[in-house]
């Protein structure tokens, strides 16, 4: 099994980076501490031992000198953070989109696409702030309270005791909001994914929400989830940023320690005057990093539910199987043996299907709605696979086959007429890139569709709009028809396909398929009987079962449930 892979590991590649953002991290707390270090001892021998040797070019220079640093390293800390950060997300988002091509399309039945798309930007968005800050913050922040604690004891321990006392403190606090932020975070990325949902429902459905009138119906659920969203937010929001004021009140506890421990300490002698200026001066400069400190935190607490959502998707095992021996050219032989399939587990949609089909051989899938023979053929080109028994191609169980060989050599044209933003050229030659402009027109010509895109202004060049929106259903539909045909398939499987087509253009493609009828192994599904009497073999199932099968003569005589429905269709 691959080793999962963390956030961890996309950061591991890029070391470099990251060792140098820690790197000036740390000469960027080094030269706050050195900075404020020198200001107290400036102050204490300059205001308090009013020593002016003290007061020296090289003690200005000193101190500039550590200015530059702590700027400089501020800069380029952050420079490299966020040029990991950048590259980070950049390989993040290549490697989900990968997943996203690789996963079944089990996988996109289950999810919603909203969900899925609510990871991709928001949830992806938190790591990159989180990258691009707080990962600095993380390394310089702590190192400089580490620093300044370690010169504070070496001061003076005993103040230090006392100052520090606040510490569990600090950790019991920063403990508790953090366990709060983190989960109202998770409840905060749950709403954006049904905003996110909403919106792109809308935008895919606008035609229905206008057409039935529901505008302000569907703008009262959206409202309901942003409503909900900013509820669920704004708690989040003020818990987060509780971690900075509440470690400020902290520091200024610390500092108030410092005052009243160093006033007695001085008046009793137990320290110099000197030593307590330098302690406030390091205590003061405590108080910023350590309300990072707690704001890092925070941070933390929300990176922790959002990469866990992405790596669920980038970790995901539910991949189909590519690494499967390949199946080489088939011929196109057809077998279902004992097939059964269920969706689910308590209810079987195929059951116990015995089919074969000779290469070359055109068989007709009739039967009422809902009776299985979208759900059968989808389990050729294994979108799904059989619950029981086999499906088997050119004498092969396809489940132990790389299922990338065997849809190489199927065309599916269903209802759903899938076209890409693009020209029509780029959308017919996707099945088969490197077909020629004559393989390109032929097929257009077998769908009827040639004359329509040749009489164009830009011909096969014209752009279609996302969608294929600029063009009518039956002219995507014959688009998609001309995809399917230029592929040269060995199988060919037509669920519905002419659906969208008048009489005419539907009659006209049916003269030009018998062509290429015989060429592969066809399977047509249709409600219209008449359209495929010419068929080898027709079968009709109902309830999942094959409860007729024949040539239209045969079933015609048999004088079954096909016959009736032909004797409906025709009006007889
Ligand atoms: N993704 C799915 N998850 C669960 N059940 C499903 C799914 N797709 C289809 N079904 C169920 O499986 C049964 C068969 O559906 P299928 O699409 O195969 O019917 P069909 O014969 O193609 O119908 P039609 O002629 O209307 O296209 C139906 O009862 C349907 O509710
Ligand atoms: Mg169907």
């Amino acid at each position: 099994m691959k080793p999962k892979r963390t956030f961890l590991s996309f950061i591991g590649r890029y070391r470099g980076s990251l060792v140098l953002s820690i790197l000036f991290a740390m000469t960027y707390s080094a030269g706050q501490i050195g900075g404020l270090l020198s200001i107290g001892g400036f102050f204490s021998e300059t205001f308090i031992s009013k020593n002016f040797d003290y007061f020296s070019f090289q003690t200005i220079a000193i101190l500039f000198g550590f200015g530059v640093l702590w700027a400089g390293s501020h800069y380029l800390a952050f420079l490299f953070s966020n040029t990991l950060a950048v590259r980070v997300i950049h390989d993040l988002r290549g490697e989900i989109y990968e997943r996203l091509i690789d996963l079944p399309i089990s996988y996109y039945k289950r999810n919603r696409s909203g969900d899925i798309l609510s990871r991709i930007i928001n949830d992806i968005g938190v790591m990159e702030v989180f990258l691009m800050n707080t990962v600095v913050e993380m390394i310089a922040q702590p190192i400089t309270v580490v620093a300044a604690v370690v010169i504070l004891f070496i001061i003076n321990t005993q103040i230090s005791l006392y100052f520090f006392s606040i510490v569990p403190l600090i950790a019991l606090a920063l403990g508790g909001l953090g366990a709060l932020v983190q989960s109202r975070s998770m409840k905060v990325q749950q709403n954006i994914s049904n905003i996110t949902a909403h919106i792109q429902e809308t935008v895919f459905g606008i035609e229905v929400i206008k057409g039935f009138g529901v505008e302000s119906e569907i703008r009262k659920r959206f409202t309901r989830s942003n409503d909900e969203h900013l509820k669920s937010i704004r708690q989040e929001i003020k818990i987060r940023l509780l971690g900075t004021p509440t470690m400020e009140i902290l520091g200024v506890i610390g500092v108030i320690i410092i005052l009243v421990l160093g006033a007695m300490s001085i008046n009793s002698n137990l320290a110099e005057s000197g030593q307590i200026v330098t302690f406030i001066m390091l205590a003061l400069g405590l108080s910023q990093p350590l309300a990072q400190v707690g704001n890092i935190s925070m941070v933390l607490r929300k990176l922790k539910p959002a990469s866990q959502r992405i790596f669920e998707i980038v970790n995901s095992d539910e991949k189909e199987d590519f690494s499967r021996p390949d199946m080489g050219v088939i011929e196109g032989k057809i077998e279902l043996k004992k097939l059964s399939f269920g969706y689910t587990e308590d209810r079987l949609i195929l059951d116990n299907i015995d089919l074969k089909v000779s290469p070359g051989e055109t068989v007709a899938i009739v039967g009422s709605s809902g009776a299985g023979k979208s759900t059968l053929i989808s389990l050729i080109p294994v979108f799904n696979l059989p619950t029981g028994g086999k499906v088997m191609i050119d004498g092969a169980d396809i489940s132990t086959i790389n299922p990338h060989s065997i849809r190489r050599q199927i065309s599916i044209v269903t209802q759903e007429t899938i076209l890409f933003s693009g020209t029509i050229r780029e959308n017919i030659l996707l099945s088969r890139p490197e077909a020629s402009e004559a393989d390109m027109i032929e097929a257009a010509r077998i769908a009827n569709i040639h004359e329509f895109i040749a009489g164009m202004p830009l011909g096969y060049d014209t752009v279609i709009g996302e969608r294929g929106v600029t063009l009518s259903g039956g002219q995507r539909q014959r688009v998609v028809l001309a995809r399917a045909i230029l592929r040269k398939p060995k199988i060919l499987i037509l669920d519905e396909a002419t659906s969208s087509l008048d009489a005419e253009s539907e009659k006209l493609i049916g003269e030009a398929m018998k062509k290429i009828l015989g060429k592969q192994t066809t399977l047509i599904i249709t409600h219209k009987l008449s359209s495929v009497a010419h068929a080898d073999t027709i079968i009709v199932i109902e309830g999942g079962k094959i409860i007729e099968r024949g040539t239209h003569k045969e079933l015609i005589e048999r004088k079954g449930i096909y016959d009736k429905l032909y004797r409906i269709q025709l009006n007889i």
